[in-house]
């Protein structure tokens, strides 16, 4: 049975019951609309703890002026229904006043990770992350929180601020969730015309395009350059970026010697999609 609380009393009301049974926890944090890889992380906090929390919280800090607060997708009771559905035992609805009384004046700034790819193209984003992510963790106090791998860079910021400010919590990344035709599912696809929809299939596959043509040993310049021509020409109407990057750090690579990521974020009419991939050996 799914219980819903919208304040941070009448959570830490029902964590205490479980916490004296001696349960685990886990944690699944989300800005809801949700889809089937957000029931993936849910799915694998069943798996690894007694209990599951969810929550959903649309969390102004991390949208800049110019982006998509006002109409993130918002739908409670669908939403309420899938994470019963999925076994969730407790959904957290806090609102912003909520989680910001009196507008809240600290912040987190998890250091140099906010500065590329995505924190370059959205100035302040991950220090709104960080801040809400540290919130909620201190609010629930899980054993372990999950993430979608699908924000790469999200996940290891969250993985930084966890280890720099001693957080005992086991943060686990949960693997893309994928459509038939390889996009990673996302709240934002809901924004795309079925003709957009179709046409951004192009990311993923230019991306394995990408990730073939680096492993065969090809110029890492000259292929990213060429791939974000490919996606252009496939009807994104910019590219953020395309880059290899290392995979712990997210430096730009220009040699294949560390483990390594394909970052990507691009325009399909005005819907900004993101994508990464692990560039490995098969
Ligand atoms: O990935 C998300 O949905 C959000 O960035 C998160 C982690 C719930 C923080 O608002």
């Amino acid at each position: 049975m799914l219980s819903v609380v919208n304040t941070v009393r009448d959570l830490r009301a029902a964590l205490l019951a479980w916490r004296e049974a001696g349960d685990t926890v886990g944690f699944v944090p989300t800005m809801g609309a949700l889809h089937r890889g957000h029931i993936a992380l849910v799915e694998q906090a069943r798996k690894a703890t007694k209990r599951v929390v969810a929550s959903i919280f649309v969390n102004p800090l991390q949208f800049g002026p110019q982006e998509d607060l006002a109409k993130y997708p918002r739908q409670l009771e669908a939403d309420r229904k899938m994470l019963a559905d999925a076994g969730c035992d407790l959904l957290f609805t806090p609102t912003p006043e909520e989680m910001y009384p009196n507008g809240a004046v600290t912040k987190i700034d998890p250091g140099p990770l906010t500065g590329m790819l995505e924190g370059a193209f959205r100035p302040g984003h991950f220090t709104g992350v960080a801040t809400v992510v540290v919130k909620l963790l201190l609010q629930v106090m899980p054993d372990a929180a999950f993430f979608g791998e699908k924000d790469y860079q999200q996940l290891l910021v969250i993985r930084r601020i966890v280890q720099d400010l001693n957080i005992p919590v086991h943060i686990v990344g949960v693997p893309t969730v994928r459509d038939t035709d390889g996009l990673a599912l996302s709240s934002r696809n809901a924004y795309l015309s079925p003709e957009d929809r179709q046409r951004a299939g192009a990311l993923p596959r230019v991306m394995q395009e990408t990730i073939a043509h680096i492993l065969e040993g090809a110029d890492i310049e000259k292929t990213l350059k060429a791939g974000q021509e490919k996606l252009r020409q496939a009807g994104f109407s910019s590219v953020d970026y395309l880059e290899l990057a290392d995979a712990t750090g997210l430096s730009p690579l220009r040699a294949m010697n560390t483990p390594a990521r394909l970052l990507a974020a691009a325009r399909m009419g005005s819907t900004r999609l993101i994508d990464n991939m692990a560039v490995d050996r098969p």
